[in-house]
């Protein structure tokens, strides 16, 4: 099988260049700026015909959320036009796209996990240029699987763990936001689903009920301010510093761009679909830690 990414120094991408590097059976290819960029649908075009790949995956976007509410054009270029642009020229070849997506897409008021079926309402322009990103993937190519996850971090990249890391080690007490919930999602565990999804459709064929959201998270729920102690604890393990991690509200922290209250994302359907179930957030932030601090 022949897999080409969207990206490459993304947090999932940089995960599936990883698992790339470790792979037998698939061959994949990768294409980012400026060669292929988002905003160039010729360029993806061209990167498609060069590699000649069974399956496309996208996880480039824009992903500054904050950002996004003062660069609600570019949000929408890169992540409604540019994601119909990756599924369309993947449609054009005759091969289904697996597309990334964000809890951004809820407006976080809901008392439980969302599923796949809740109804969306994003709050800002990044959720919204993601849904309409949805929407514009599952026109383009009827064969779209649409990955929608939270809370990503990685021993790479601009993530909250390396951002807790670096204040641990600058500053003597954190304070951090307390009523924000989510699934803190390991950017390797992405990519290792990804590539399970590209397996089990490689044996078997495409089947209709892969297509549509599904989505994926890891299984463990905790705060913002939770995941920061766990984070400082871990560190201190590896010989940091063990400092205290305060309770705030979101309205002591305010950001341009207003955050779900509730980002936890339900992986019934992953599991239901495809097997699979996401490792805990103990062994995967250990990892993480691991690769960071040791
Ligand atoms: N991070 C999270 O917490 C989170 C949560 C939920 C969902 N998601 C979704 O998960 C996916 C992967 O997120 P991530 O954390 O891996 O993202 P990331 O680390 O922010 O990386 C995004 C990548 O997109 C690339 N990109 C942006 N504009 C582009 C363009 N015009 N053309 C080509 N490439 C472009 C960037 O390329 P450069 O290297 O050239 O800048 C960057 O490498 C995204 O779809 C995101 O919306 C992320």
């Amino acid at each position: 099988m022949r897999l080409f990414v969207i990206g490459a120094e993304g947090q999932v991408a940089r995960s599936l260049r990883e698992v790339a590097s470790r792979t037998n059976d698939i061959v994949f290819g990768f294409g980012a700026r400026p060669d292929l960029d988002l905003l160039r649908p010729a360029s993806i075009a061209q990167a498609l015909a060069g590699f000649r790949p069974d399956l496309v995956v996208n996880p480039a976007a824009y992903t500054a959320v904050d950002k996004a509410e003062s660069e609600p054009d570019q949000a929408f270029a890169i992540n409604r036009d540019g994601a119909r642009a990756v599924a369309s020229a993947a449609a054009d070849r005759g091969v289904p796209v697996i597309h990334l997506s964000t809890d951004y897409v809820f407006d976080g008021k809901k008392k439980a996990p969302y599923s796949e079926t809740d109804p969306v309402e994003p709050q800002g322009v990044y959720g919204r240029s993601k849904l309409e990103g949805e929407r514009a993937v599952a026109e383009a190519n009827p064969r779209h699987i649409v990955l929608r996850t939270s809370w990503v971090y990685a021993p790479f990249g601009s993530n909250f763990v390396r951002t807790m890391l670096r204040l641990s080690a600058e500053r003597d007490r954190l304070r951090v936001v307390d009523d924000q919930s989510g699934y803190p999602t390991y950017a390797p565990d992405i990519a290792g689903a990804i590539v399970t999804i590209a397996r089990l459709w490689a044996a078997s064929d495409w089947h209709a009920k892969y297509s549509g959201v599904t989505h994926v998270a890891g299984p463990d729920v905790r705060t913002w301010c939770g995941f920061a102690r766990e984070i400082v604890a871990g560190a201190a393990a590896r010989g940091g510093r063990l400092i205290p991690v305060d309770p705030i509200s979101t309205s002591d922290y305010p950001t341009p761009a207003t955050r779900p209250a509730n980002s936890c994302l339900s992986s019934e359907r992953l599991e239901a679909i495809f097997g699979l179930r996401l490792p805990p957030l103990k062994s995967s932030l250990a990892d993480c830690l691991d690769r960071l601090l040791h």
